[in-house]
């Protein structure tokens, strides 16, 4: 057999195991590949083959919808064991720290390119781990990603279904799994973390060890037309072999006080006029809240504003004094060296807040700028 044929033997062998093992969605892209390689020896099928799978990749989204595959439930309870949130142009943008946007903004962007991608034999970013805080914006950046991509999101919240009979659990996480896979979609595992949690009984370790099996697996083969996500507050709890079965580990900070005051900008919308200086100034009195107790803060002093009729501004000064006075007065010093140094805020401002006099914050951020020998 020459060396011609003998590839071409290879290639149809692993064509007829794709179609056949449930591995059809990554067809297309060995197809693409099987054009690049012949573009040379045979441009007429490479030109054929690749125009096949760009017809075809264009479709099938369609195709699938069309599908009408039925939500999995739960065996026992007949209920779904998904969130099913139809992509929605108007999702907001979450507020990214810089070290974590550009991870993020490139998950988008593979996708949106992909031809080009696949076009170089290269796949997307399949798995993404987002580990963090709660309240930080890892569900609100799956949402965002799906969003973006036109996508479904499809969310299983896992600490929700270990809660049950182990066996069932199982069943219950493979029958998503196999839906997900089926759909280009962004599936968010949810509390990953809660695999990890599940203290079992003897009898049931084998059944968990399992499952862990199973989706590590699937991790692994997920196919490039959708996007696995999983999302989990407790990465110490993840062993380093759950880690290393991501494409892509993106770790989500607490917000930095910069980036506080601009979710806050962004939550009081351009026409509050509350001033910059306030806007500072909450965000150093929030300290190290997350982003979700922030837009909760915000939606209450909107309420008691119209409440109390007050402007926005009078509203969070007065939620300000309140918080401050109950400050002991080691943390008011502290405060208003924080805000003193900020400099929207004047010191006499500062001052003012916090009840501490001009020269004690003065002579307190002298000492703290000139450093142990100032
Ligand atoms: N990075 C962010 N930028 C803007 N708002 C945020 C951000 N992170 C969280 N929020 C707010 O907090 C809410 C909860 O955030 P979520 O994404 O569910 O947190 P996590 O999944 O990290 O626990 C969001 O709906 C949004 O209102
Ligand atoms: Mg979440």
């Amino acid at each position: 057999m020459s060396a011609e044929s003998s590839k071409m033997r290879d290639d149809f062998l692993t064509l007829a195991r794709l179609a056949l093992t449930d591995k059809s969605q990554d067809i297309p892209l060995f197809l693409n590949k099987v054009a690049r390689k012949c573009r040379d020896g045979d441009p007429e099928l490479s030109g054929e083959l690749g125009s096949l799978v760009k017809a075809a990749t264009s479709r099938s989204s369609a195709l699938r919808r069309e599908a009408g595959v039925p939500v999995p439930v739960d065996s026992d309870s007949r209920l779904h064991l998904l969130r099913i949130e139809s992509p929605n142009p108007d999702a907001p943008t979450p507020v990214f720290a810089p070290e974590i946007g550009h991870q993020i903004l490139s998950l988008v962007r593979e996708r949106r390119e992909i031809e080009r991608l696949t076009s170089s034999g290269l796949e997307p970013t399949k798995s993404a781990l987002f580990v963090g805080p709660p309240g930080v914006g890892k569900t609100m950046s799956a949402r965002w990603i799906a969003s973006q991509l036109g996508l479904p999101l499809l969310v299983l919240d896992l600490s929700a279904v270990m809660s049950s009979f182990l066996g069932r659990t199982g069943n219950n996480v493979r029958a998503v799994l196999d839906y997900a896979k089926r759909q280009s979609c962004v599936l968010l595992l949810d509390e990953f973390d809660s695999i990890a949690k599940r203290r079992d009984d003897a009898t049931e370790v084998g059944e968990l060890k399992r499952l862990v099996t199973v989706l590590l697996q699937e991790i692994d083969d997920w196919p490039p037309s959708g996007m696995l996500i999983a999302a989990t507050n407790h990465s110490e709890l993840l062993d380093p072999a759950v880690w290393r079965r991501f494409d892509l580990v993106v770790r989500f900070p607490s917000p930095a006080r910069e980036d506080v005051a601009r979710a806050i900008r962004r939550l009081l919308g351009d026409d509050e006029g509350v001033g910059a200086e306030w806007i500072d100034v909450l965000s150093i009195v929030l300290g190290d809240a997350s982003y979700s107790d922030i837009a909760k803060r915000i939606v209450h002093l909107r309420r008691a504003a119209v409440l109390d009729e007050l402007r926005l501004d009078d509203e969070i000064q007065k939620f300000v004094r309140q918080r401050v006075a109950e400050l002991p007065r080691s943390e008011k010093l502290e405060l208003a060296e924080r805000l003193s140094a900020v400099s929207s805020i004047s010191q006499r401002a500062a001052s003012e807040i916090t009840g501490v006099s001009r020269d004690t914050i003065r002579k307190r951020s002298a000492k703290s700028a000139g450093g142990p020998h100032g």
